[in-house]
């Protein structure tokens, strides 16, 4: 791949790593869904003697069956594990001698993974848990809100990796006054917690794909664990995050997914980078007027229906106050007037157009 080149692939991941090189990614970082649409429930039987029972069994003798329970809890990180063990053994294959594996969890799944991955990777291959904490959305009242992702890093040789300290960016000290005005002015390196924002419901970042993660975590990860020229593969791509990132600052990339939203959300956001589309064609570049609003529709509506097959998690949605009904009083309020006086709106109105600008979130206040 010549340097800075971006390219696409449609397709199930397993399929595409099969045809990439040995060692040939310095930094491979992935976000893997965990609705892998696999999810069985196990139920566990236990059989006794009624007379009534519905099975028959040696002898004539009928049996009553009692549901133990659905081991459904277990089967389900069962099968996610299953689904992911060949994937990440293909990441490990392609990574470069001193490249470095990030895989992007939440804390549902972060510790099964875990204990795979230092199977696959070895122990001592371990660096980090990152934890990307955000503070945004609804708040239980039951237990601690859950505001956090799991990143883990493994390097290919725990004693020979990229971690170029020096590109690592500054955050403001919690207590600028502590450290005296030269030190306050140049900010300290984070730690393993980043806090960071959610991708504004609102901001020129969204692309409007449900999962998409905030550029600057990838933009961190890419220039602190890479180098300029280096390549980049995120084999559940997305949105392309990981690519945007990548392509900012001069490294290549490689993107798999296999949803044609996906793809096609991809081609959009990094079509200033050309990029080389694999398993398909963009409908940006094959359509002409008329067609290409057609096929934004139909691009919408797939992203719609990733959104309801998603996982049952908590998630950031939008309170909009409902519609209020246009009573013949109410209308007649809103009506411009002869004289082209705007009517005087009621106190109501804004409210509920106000909701989205809770969009902009709030950031941790760090
Ligand atoms: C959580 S999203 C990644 C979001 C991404 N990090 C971003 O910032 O936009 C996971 C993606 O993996 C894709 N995916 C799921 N199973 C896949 C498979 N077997 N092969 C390729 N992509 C897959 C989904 O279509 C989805 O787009």
């Amino acid at each position: 791949m010549a340097p800075g080149a971006i390219e696409l692939h449609l397709g199930d991941n397993l399929d595409v790593l099969a045809r990439l090189p040995d060692a040939s990614f310095e930094l491979v970082y992935v976000d893997p869904p965990f609705n892998t649409g696999k999810r069985q429930a196990r139920h566990r039987l236990r059989t006794k003697r009624a007379a009534d029972g519905d099975r028959l069994g040696f002898h004539g003798l009928r049996y009553a069956t009692v549901k133990l329970g659905t081991r459904s809890f277990a089967d389900a990180f069962d099968d996610y594990l299953a689904f992911l063990e060949p994937r990440l053994v293909e990441a490990r294959r392609v990574l470069a001698p001193h490249g470095s594996f990030f895989l992007h969890l939440d804390y549902r799944e972060v510790h099964y993974a875990k204990v795979l991955c230092d199977a696959i990777f070895g122990r001592a291959s371990f660096q980090n848990e990152i934890v990307w904490a955000y503070d945004y959305g609804a708040r239980s009242k039951r237990k601690w809100p859950a505001k956090h992702d799991n990143v883990l890093w493994y390097a290919k040789d725990p004693e020979r990796y990229t971690f170029e300290y020096d590109a690592i960016d500054r955050i403001p000290y919690l207590a600028p006054k502590l450290v005296g005005p030269e030190k306050a002015k140049r900010g300290k390196t984070p730690t393993d917690t980043w806090w960071n924002t959610i991708v504004s419901p609102t901001g020129k970042e969204k692309t409007g794909y449900p999962t998409q993660k905030p550029l600057a975590i990838l933009e961190r990860i890419v220039r602190v664990h890479s180098k300029p020229g280096d390549r980049v593969l995120d084999f559940f791509a997305g949105s392309g995050t990981t690519g945007e990132a990548a392509a900012k600052l001069g490294r290549s990339a490689v993107l798999v997914d296999s949803k044609r939203a996906a793809v096609e959300v991809m081609a959009r956001r990094l079509a200033a980078y050309e990029p080389r589309c694999v398993g398909f064609e963009p409908r940006a570049r094959r359509t002409r007027g008329g067609r290409a609003a057609k096929d934004e529709a139909v691009e919408r509506a797939s992203l719609d229906a990733d959104k309801a097959e998603r996982a049952p998690k908590e998630r950031v949605t939008l309170e909009l106050a409902p519609k209020r009904p246009a009573t013949p009083r109410r209308a007649a309020a809103l009506r411009p007037r002869k004289n082209g006086a705007t009517p005087a709106r009621s106190k109501a109105a804004p409210a509920s157009r106000r909701s989205t600008g809770a969009a902009a979130g709030t950031a941790s206040g760090v």
